[in-house]
């Protein structure tokens, strides 16, 4: 066993996590049944919470946490005996869809201040292949005056967990690891088996992995794109897209994907990433970026179905009711970042359609203060337009009697996960 893993399991050091939102509770959570662990986030919010052993993002429930085993500040001054620093910060975009490495940089600053020789920072947040070695490593020498490899070094691990999903978890999905050199990919390797049972993958660089996460993300991105491709030229068609896909699917090698708004924080945001890096080198990314355009139009799409039905009935749009069931990016989390319903409701709002908007999940006063949005407790009345934007598990349990009571006798149910198909018989139901 390397010293390093040594120290840790002896409770000598302890291991410093940097960013305590989706990716790194998990890992306070799983490192800190184990070793010490200090916690650093800027958001003081989020320490007062976490101190409570309440998860802000409803993840995981208080005894999920050793206490007796985490510190955490907001502060990275305020860190002691540590060695080993995990940065899981932010990397979203700019209004112009390009890296946004503001978190980054500051975090690999900070450290950089604090670092001394002999310590190891392993990146987990998802880049382009090269950002580690061309961004932050340059950051962490200049602060702290030391050389790279010969004093410090650099793993890079990316983070494949899905938040809500109780079967793909940290501990049962295999993790890459890289490192800077073969005694760091074997440091980086055995601090992360300390928390992964499924192992790990030992990547040839630092670059490759920054790859493999990128491409986990285009690849379904690309994937989701075609079926809205499909989708949108199936509606001119006047056929239902669920029920092709449902029929091609018999074929041994077709791979099922499903249309839809594809929002979050990382399938909408980590290809462009790639296509930055591509243009970067002169390479123009058409097949990224134009799945990437194709499933931006989905919001658009569903607004204008909306309107078209509300025209139907002779109603002016400002007299229109509209229910929208599930706000978050997907289902079962309390997410909200870049969720496209909230493009959806926007469009609504911009022809002054009455939008009510419901969600188990989406924490209210986040929704107004992030984007001016309300959110009702409970529908209220009837509606022309219901749109069950979100799989949350509540909204499965719901059935006809239930929508009937609040939609209009011409009202339209827009199911745009497809998760009622064929289940209500008795209202008038649209899905792709
Ligand atoms: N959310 C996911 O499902 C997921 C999955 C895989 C990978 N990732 C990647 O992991 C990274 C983190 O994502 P996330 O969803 O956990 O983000 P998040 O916004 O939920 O959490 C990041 C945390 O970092 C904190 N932070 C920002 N700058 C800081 C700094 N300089 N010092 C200390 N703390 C700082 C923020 O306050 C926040 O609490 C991103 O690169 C993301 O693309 C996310």
């Amino acid at each position: 066993m390397q010293m390093r893993t040594k120290a840790l399991l002896e409770g000598h050091r302890s291991l410093c996590l940097i960013g305590l939102g989706y990716v790194g509770v998990p890992l306070l959570a799983s490192f800190s049944d184990i070793i010490k662990v200090v916690g650093v986030d800027t958001d003081e919010a989020k320490i007062n919470s976490l101190n409570q052993g309440i998860d802000p993002n409803q993840e995981f429930a208080s005894d999920s946490f050793n206490l007796d085993n985490i510190k955490l500040c907001s502060n990275l001054n305020e860190v002691l005996n540590c060695d080993t620093y995990i940065v899981t910060v932010p990397t979203p975009i700019t209004k112009n869809k390009t890296p946004n490495l503001s978190p980054l940089k500051s975090a690999s600053k900070s450290i950089g201040q604090k670092l001394k020789k002999g310590d190891l920072v392993i990146f987990e947040s998802t880049v382009y292949p090269g950002c580690t070695e061309e961004v932050c490593i340059p950051i962490l020498e200049q602060e702290s005056n030391l050389e790279f490899q010969k004093d410090f070094n650099v793993g890079y691990s990316p983070e494949r967990i899905n938040p809500g999903d109780k079967v793909h978890r940290l501990d049962n999905t295999i993790k890459i690891v890289s490192g800077d050199n073969p005694d760091t990919l074997l440091e980086v390797s055995e601090i992360y088996r300390l928390i992964i049972n499924a192992g790990v993958h030992k990547a040839d660089s630092i670059k490759v992995a920054e790859a493999a996460k990128i491409v986990e993300n285009v690849q379904r991105d690309v994937n989701i794109a075609l079926m809205n491709e499909l989708a949108l030229i199936f509606d001119r068609i006047g056929i239902n897209t669920n029920s092709v896909l449902e029929a091609a699917s018999t074929k041994w090698n077709f791979h099922r994907y499903s249309p839809g708004l594809v929002g979050g924080h990382c399938i909408s945001v980590d290809p462009y990433y790639l296509t930055y890096k591509a243009q970067e080198l002169g390479y123009f990314p058409n097949v990224i970026l134009s799945g990437r355009e194709v499933n931006n139009r989905i919001s658009r799409f569903l607004s204008n179905k909306i309107v078209q039905h509300i025209g139907k009935f002779g109603l002016s749009l400002s007299e229109a009711r509209v229910l929208i069931k599930g706000v978050t990016f997907k289902e079962n989390v309390s997410d909200l970042r870049n969720s496209k319903v909230i493009d959806l409701i926007n469009h609504l709002l911009s022809y002054s359609i009455h939008v009510d908007v419901v969600d188990p999940w989406a924490n209210a006063a986040e929704l107004n203060k992030n984007y001016g949005i309300k959110l009702a407790s409970t529908p209220s009345g009837k509606y022309d337009c219901i749109v069950v934007s979100v799989k949350h598990k509540q909204f499965l349990e719901l059935d006809e009697l239930y929508y009937s009571n609040i939609l209009k006798p011409d009202g339209l149910l827009f199911d745009v996960k497809n998760q009622y198909s064929g289940k209500l018989k008795n209202i008038a139901v649209w899905s792709f």
